[in-house]
């Protein structure tokens, strides 16, 4: 009797803990410090009228489905990514507060009102894709903005008023597959982009100020990905006019 008692109490616990694993993995409550860390973010923003059910009464996300607008949320209800566009948002991107999100891989604030300077994405080396399309950011960016970002694989500014040159460290990241930077004021002359002729689903740096010979790596693009830059040569566009310089050199 002993015996089947004892049977029976390890079936139960089992049972048990079979239950309290499948509540885990089913019954997936955001983390609450996800909560917090969200709101947070919130409070740097102003005019975000649309983001009025981000509150502490409701969970951000019950496993993949947002219950807060704008969030993109894993199977486990943790957030994955912020999808902020169209929002008429003003105010400050706090990259620091965002760290405290570690599913955190996509960010996209694209068409709203944010001004001044890049935010420092860095800070947040696990992320995939960035889209700041669309706003009022200006300024240069510093040469080092993208170091250590190397899962990145998509970088939309395109939209905004960047100026001075593109950062190399933008040019250096190993996974990007998707460039857009057109509609800014980006001067000097395009980096090496050491990405075969293959390696771009998206690549665009059209209307700016760029000047000097598109490097061979991008030769093959489409001539439409470089328009609007006056001081651009070389393939796909017209040749560069290397032979004035010449002649005036022999002639000075
Ligand atoms: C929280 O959001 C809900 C809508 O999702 C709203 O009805 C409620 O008033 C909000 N509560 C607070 C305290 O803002
Ligand atoms: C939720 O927010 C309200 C108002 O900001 C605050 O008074 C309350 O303590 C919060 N509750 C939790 C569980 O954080
Ligand atoms: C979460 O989603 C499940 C399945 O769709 C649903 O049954 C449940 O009511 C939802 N919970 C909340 C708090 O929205
Ligand atoms: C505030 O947001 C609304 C949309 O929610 C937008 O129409 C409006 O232009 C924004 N205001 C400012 C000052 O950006
Ligand atoms: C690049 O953007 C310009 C608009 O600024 C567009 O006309 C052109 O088709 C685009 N080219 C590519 C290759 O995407």
């Amino acid at each position: 009797m002993a015996h089947i008692n004892k049977a029976y109490v390890l079936n139960h616990w089992l049972l048990v803990l079979f239950l309290s694993a499948q509540q885990c993995i089913f019954v997936s409550s955001s983390d609450p410090s996800e909560i917090q860390t969200l709101l947070k973010f919130k409070s740097f923003l102003s005019n975000d009228t649309a983001l009025d059910n981000w509150n502490n009464s409701t969970n951000p996300c019950n496993s993949t489905t947002n219950i807060w607008a704008g969030l993109l949320c894993e199977k486990n209800g943790n957030v994955y990514g912020l999808r902020l566009q169209n929002m008429g948002l003003l105010g400050i991107i706090d990259i620091d507060t965002l760290s405290g999100l570690s599913a955190l891989r996509m960010i996209s604030i694209m068409n709203n009102n944010f001004e001044g300077p890049l935010p420092s994405v860095n800070k947040l080396g696990a992320l995939i894709g960035v889209y700041l399309s669309n706003n009022q950011f200006t300024g240069e960016i510093p040469e080092i903005a993208f170091e250590g970002m190397n899962q990145l694989k998509k970088i939309y500014l395109d939209g905004n008023e960047f100026s001075g040159e593109i950062p190399s460290s933008l040019a250096a990241l190993p996974k990007l597959t998707e460039l857009d930077l057109q509609g800014n004021q980006f001067g000097g002359e395009i980096p090496n982009f050491p990405q075969g002729p293959n390696g771009w689903k998206y690549f665009n740096v059209s209307n700016n100020q760029l000047v000097g010979p598109i490097p061979a790596s991008l030769s093959n693009l489409d001539a439409s990905a470089f328009v609007g830059n006056k001081g651009l040569c070389g393939k796909p566009l017209a040749p560069c006019k290397s032979s004035i310089k010449w002649i005036n050199f022999f002639r000075s």
